[in-house]
C-alpha cells in the first residue's frame, strides 16, 4: 500500500452531513495474463493509470440503518452494484447502525474496460473511512477492496501503478506521463463485454510473462516513453477477433489519424494517445460524426491537486 494518508485533493468533500467523492476511470498501458490459478482467477501483471473521466458519488445519512443506492443509470440500482456492496461491507464490519443513501452520477461507461464499478467501490470505501472516521488500517482497506473485486485495490489510490497477483499487489510508480501521450481519446464501441467471458475465452497461447509490464515500469521510472511494442494487452487479439465492432472501431480510429490504438482492460474501450490537443480534438470530432462515443481525457493522479507536473 502507498499514500495511506489522503491528500487534500483526494479527500471526500463533506458539507451539511453530505459527502461527495469522485471515482476516476482507468486505462491499462499493459495487461499481461501470466496463467490460470487454482482458484479460477488469473495471475496478472498490468500497468494502470487513472484518467480524468469520473463518476460523482454523493453519500448522505438516512433515518434507518439500510444502505440504499440510486443511480443515473437505472439498471445499476441493484444489489450487485459494487458501490452498494462496499458500503454494506463497511457497515457490517464497523458501523452496523449507520444508514446511508448513495447517489451515483455515472459518467464512466459501464462494462467498458475502464474500471468504473471498481472505482466506485474504492471511492465509497475511502469516503466512508473519512466521513465516519473509521479505524481502518491500510491493510484492512486492502482486504475489503480485494473482497469486492480484483481492480478495487488499485483504485484506493489510483495514479500510475503496476498491479500483480489477481490485481491486489499494487506498486505505485512515479507520476511520469510521456508528452506524446498528453491527451487520450477513449472510444467506447456500442457493445458491452463481460470480463469473466473474455478471461474464460482467452487461449493460453495469448498468455505472456510479465516482460511488457516490467519494461513499461522501467521506462516510466527512467522518465522515458515506453516502447510501443511493450504497450501490450493479452486480450487485444481475441477481443478484436471475437467482437467485430471493436475491430471496426480500431480501424476507424487509425483511419481518422490516431497514431497508436490499444484496448483497455478486457475492452471494449479503445484508447489512443496524442501529443496535441487540437489534433486529438479533430480526430474526436471526426469519430463523433461517424456516431462513436468518444471521450477526450488525460492521465490524472487523484492526489495531485489542481496542478499536475509530470
Ligand atoms: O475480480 P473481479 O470480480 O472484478 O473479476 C471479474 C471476473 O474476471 C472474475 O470472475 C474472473 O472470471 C475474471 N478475472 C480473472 N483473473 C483476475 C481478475 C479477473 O480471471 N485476476
Amino acid at each position: 500500500m502507498h499514500n495511506a494518508r489522503m491528500s487534500h485533493a483526494q479527500r471526500a468533500q463533506t458539507s451539511d452531513g453530505v459527502c461527495f467523492v469522485r471515482a476516476y476511470a482507468k486505462i491499462n498501458l499493459t495487461l499481461d495474463v501470466l496463467g490460470r490459478r487454482a482458484d479460477g482467477y488469473h495471475d496478472l501483471a498490468t500497468v494502470m493509470q487513472t484518467v480524468d473521466l469520473y463518476d460523482t458519488i454523493c453519500l448522505s445519512p438516512i433515518e434507518d440503518s439500510r444502505v440504499q443506492l440510486v443511480s443515473t443509470i437505472a439498471e445499476l440500482s441493484n444489489d450487485d452494484n459494487l458501490a452498494l456492496r462496499a458500503a454494506q461491507l463497511v457497515r457490517q464490519r464497523l458501523a452496523p447502525r449507520q444508514g446511508v443513501l448513495i447517489e451515483l452520477y455515472k459518467r464512466i461507461p459501464v462494462a467498458a474496460g475502464l474500471g468504473g464499478g471498481s472505482s466506485d467501490a474504492a471511492a465509497v470505501l475511502r469516503a466512508l473511512q473519512q466521513w465516519w472516521q473509521l479505524p481502518l488500517s491500510p491493510s484492512d482497506l486492502l482486504d475489503m477492496a480485494i473482497s469486492l473485486g480484483s481492480d478495487v485495490p488499485f483504485f484506493l489510490n489510483g495514479g500510475l501503478a503496476l498491479c500483480e497477483g489477481r490485481g491486489e499487489r499494487v506498486t505505485a510508480l512515479a507520476p511520469y506521463w510521456p508528452g506524446s501521450m498528453r491527451w487520450l481519446l477513449l472510444l467506447k464501441p456500442a457493445i458491452r463485454v463481460s470480463t469473466a467471458a473474455v478471461f474464460r475465452n482467452l487461449p493460453s497461447s495469448d498468455y505472456s510473462d510479465d516482460t511488457h509490464s516490467r519494461a513499461v515500469r522501467a521506462a516510466v521510472n527512467a522518465r522515458q516513453m515506453p516502447r510501443l511494442e511493450d504497450l501490450h494487452n493479452c486480450f487485444e487479439r481475441s477481443v478484436l477477433e471475437d467482437y467485430p465492432e471493436v475491430a471496426r472501431a480500431r480501424a476507424d480510429l487509425l483511419q481518422a489519424g490516431a497514431p497508436v490504438v490499444r484496448l483497455s482492460g478486457t475492452g471494449p474501450t479503445l484508447f489512443a494517445p496524442f501529443s496535441e490537443l487540437s489534433y486529438a480534438r479533430r480526430v474526436q470530432e471526426q469519430l463523433q460524426t461517424q456516431g462513436y462515443e468518444v471521450y477526450l481525457s488525460r492521465a490524472i493522479h487523484p492526489n495531485e491537486g489542481i496542478v499536475s507536473i509530470y
